[in-house]
């Protein structure tokens, strides 16, 4: 049987770098990053329900929807945030789980769907382990100014949007801290995944 790790975190947190561990390691991921942006392809439903809500503004000439302009607007207003999960997570959540099935018939024993929002979308039901990438606010708040050259009213609201990652850290099973260097890191994923494998 197949094991489903939840990998899960805060914005910036490192997510994306465990995620490239498990590929490394050989262990498929499922990005719910990647899928959600593919949703939102001209034309397709998804598009025209978020532009039936958010109008042209959020629309690029070329007809392609403006991410950028689309965040700032959900991270201004709780209840267009909520309207935008309310269209979008369904249809993660169906892709994530073909996409599963397809890797369980592959015969893989570990998957892993990396969720930034498996707790607060209650997406944590659908997987059987959860890893949480943690770091203190602090640093969680440089690494998003710098990553996505965001100034620090924008990153906060971004981080706040989120649940705590102290509550986080209390529903893992595993929690990585990844505040130090990425060989740190690194050492802490081998101790998890060899009790994955064992388990
Ligand atoms: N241990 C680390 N030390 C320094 N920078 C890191 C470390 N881990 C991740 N980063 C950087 O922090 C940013 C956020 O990491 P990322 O994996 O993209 O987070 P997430 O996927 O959780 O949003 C990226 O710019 C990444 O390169
Ligand atoms: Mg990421």
């Amino acid at each position: 049987m197949a094991k489903i790790i939840g990998l899960t975190g805060g914005i910036a947190t490192g997510k994306t770098t465990v995620a490239n561990f498990f590929k490394e390691a050989g262990i498929p991921v499922i990005e719910t990053d990647q899928i959600a942006k593919s949703l939102f392809t001209p034309g397709s439903e998804v598009y025209q329900k978020v532009i039936a809500i958010f109008g042209e503004d959020i629309v690029f000439a070329n007809e392609e929807i403006n991410r950028k302009a689309l965040g700032e607007k959900i991270f201004n207003d709780d209840s267009l945030r909520e309207s935008l999960n309310k269209i979008v997570h369904p249809e993660v959540r169906l892709i994530v789980r073909s996409q599963a099935d397809v890797l369980k018939k592959e015969g893989h024993s570990l998957i892993v769907i990396d969720v930034p929002l498996l707790f607060e979308a209650k997406f944590d039901r659908e997987v059987d382990v959860t890893v949480v990438v943690s770091i203190p606010k602090t640093v969680q708040l440089e690494r998003l100014m710098n990553r996505d050259s965001i100034k620090k009213p924008y990153a906060l609201k971004k981080i706040n949007a989120q649940m705590s990652l102290k509550e986080k850290r209390a529903k893992a099973d595993y929690v990585i801290d990844n505040r130090g260097s990425i060989l740190d890191t690194k050492t802490q994923f081998n101790t998890i995944i060899a009790a994955l494998k064992e388990s």
